[in-house]
């Protein structure tokens, strides 16, 4: 007989074993940490029979309700991450939860209404409220692997099976539910601290991009612009019933690669040169030198002209005057000189350069075959420094500059500038990104790939291109289009921009479905911040 009751009592133990064990892996397994919370409480209801709980975490010194079962009133709150609007119960000793956290002790109590020692006027009340009768208690710290409670489990109302009456939780039940409670404790430390390897990681990179928008003016908010937007899209796809996009679904763990890779797209502009990413106008800070320049000649034909004037005028040999009133003039005369009208149309010449320079520097103005000639000829156009060297007025590298026909950048500068893609690549590949965000990367250097293989820098093709590199694409050039602080223009209307993006989609560069719910869902307008 005494046999036959130690292998019931040992068939039993392996059974709880086999069922920990079980419990522990499904516990480990589980990511989502509302559902972990949920199935640390259903289990250790069904373990010990209860019939409600709570269960607390640890914030700071007081416990936050985060899951709250009752079998008897059908209330199961917290389960799907929502609030629970109740007061927080303070670490203290005041209250048992309280107690347990502080202590790292548990508390099993026969019947709340006899128990002495800790303010119960909480259950009363609720009892009160709803008819409920709260008796017998069992409450346990839930403790990581560093000993430290993070959490409690009140387990209400153990119900014997057969008699269906409420009973006080029974001894054994109570190791069972510690050691449940322990794995449910190492499996919330590990999901928090993953969360927060991804917190810090998030975090790191948003420090760095921003460090790198900040050092243009011009770009200040452009990748946040972009990841934001990007989010926005995705989200608005997820609302599609119907049409091409439907079928198309970013759960957490997409939408978080997506946004990602929002992040990440221009981290290569770390090295593309400042004057190069900043350039305003087709020569820039050029500008000054090449005025300077053209300032410098037509003084010299100035100061030519007023000789030749004096020379006619006091029909003087210019020989005799340079000798004996140079110190009266302000310019030393001119090796040999010229006539006067010569003097004249080269002063005009120069002039009319100095205004068609200017011009041409703006990029609003497109620079047309007859504009372009003309700059040509200027470039022929020589002066002789003081050193007595002759040079161009224009010289071939700033010619290139200022005869761009659209925009602001020579092919020179456009190829650096566009190796920021290639750079990107580069940087990103010595990351060691987690599994989950591993095609961040490889998405965030395809944000300037176009459908008709048009695009940098692998020029692919169609459905080359996924869909999340296709709302980054859609996402940038809105932003570079409407954004006020782009070096070369100010920011576009809404309207422009989505006209210009129009014609992109006609010219078949950008994804006409993921274009078409943007304009049909407005979805720029949800943008933080928008005027909308
Ligand atoms: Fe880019
Ligand atoms: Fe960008």
């Amino acid at each position: 007989m005494n046999f036959i009751k130690r292998s019931e009592h040992f068939d039993e133990i392996v059974r709880q074993l086999e069922n920990l064990a079980s419990i522990g892996i499904a516990l480990s397994a589980e990511k989502d940490s509302n559902k972990l919370l949920e199935m640390i409480m259903y289990e250790a209801r069904r373990v010990t029979n209860a019939d409600a709980g709570t269960l607390y975490l640890v914030e700071g010194e007081q416990l936050r309700m985060k899951i709250i079962h009752n079998k008897t009133m059908n209330t199961f709150r917290g389960g799907k991450g929502e609030e629970i609007d109740l007061p927080p119960v303070p670490i203290s000793r005041e209250y048992v939860s309280g107690y347990v956290a502080l202590t790292a002790e548990a508390v099993n109590i026969p019947d709340v209404y006899e128990a002495e020692g800790f303010d119960f006027s909480g259950p009363r009340k609720y009892d009160a409220m709803t008819g409920y009768r709260t008796r017998s208690m069992l409450v346990i710290p839930l403790k990581n692997h560093l000993e430290e409670v993070i959490g409690v489990l009140q387990l209400l109302n153990a119900i014997d099976e057969e008699t269906g009456k409420i009973i006080p939780f029974d001894i054994g039940y109570q190791t069972i539910v510690q050691s449940l409670s322990s794995l449910a404790a190492i499996a919330l430390t590990n999901m928090q601290l993953i969360q927060e390897i991804e917190n810090l990681f998030e975090s790191f990179v948003q420090v760095i991009v921003t460090a790198i928008d900040a050092q243009t003016p011009y770009n200040a908010t452009h990748t946040q612009q972009v990841s934001r937007l990007s989010q926005l899209i995705a989200l608005e796809i997820n609302q599609e019933d119907s049409g091409p996009l439907a079928k198309e679904f970013f759960d957490e763990d997409r939408l978080k690669v997506l946004v990602m890779a929002g992040w990440l797209h221009d981290i290569g502009k770390v090295a593309t040169p400042l004057k190069v990413m900043n350039k305003a106008t087709r020569l820039d800070e050029q500008l000054p030198l090449v005025l300077a320049r053209i300032d410098y000649a037509l003084q010299k034909e100035r100061n030519a002209l007023l000789w030749s004037i004096l020379k006619k005028n006091r029909q003087i040999s210019a020989q005799n005057e340079l000798l004996g009133n140079a110190d009266l003039l302000p310019f030393a005369a001119p090796a040999s000189l010229e006539d006067e009208h010569t003097c004249k149309s080269k002063i005009e010449l120069l002039k009319s350069a100095r205004e068609l320079i200017i011009r041409a520097d703006d990029p609003a103005t497109f620079i047309d075959d007859e504009l372009k000639e003309k700059l040509e000829a200027l470039s022929e156009i020589t002066f002789t420094g003081e050193d007595g060297k002759v040079y161009p007025l224009l010289s071939p590298a700033e010619l290139a500059s200022i005869t761009v026909a659209k925009g602001t950048l020579t092919d020179e500068e456009r190829k650096i500038m566009e190796d920021h893609v290639v750079i990107t690549a580069k940087m990103l590949s010595k990351l060691p990104f987690t599994k989950k965000l591993a095609r961040a990367p490889e998405l965030a250097c395809m944000h300037h790939e176009h459908l008709d293989g048009k695009g940098y820098p692998k020029g692919l093709k169609g459905d080359e291109i996924p869909l999340e590199a296709r709302i980054l694409a859609i996402a940038d050039i809105y932003d570079a289009l409407t954004a006020s602080d782009r070096p070369y223009k100010k920011g576009m209307s809404v309207e422009n921009a989505l006209k210009i993006m129009g014609f992109m989609v006609k010219e078949g560069k950008l994804d006409s479905d993921i274009m078409n719910l943007f304009i049909r869902r407005k979805v720029w307008e949800k943008l933080p911040g928008s005027a909308s």
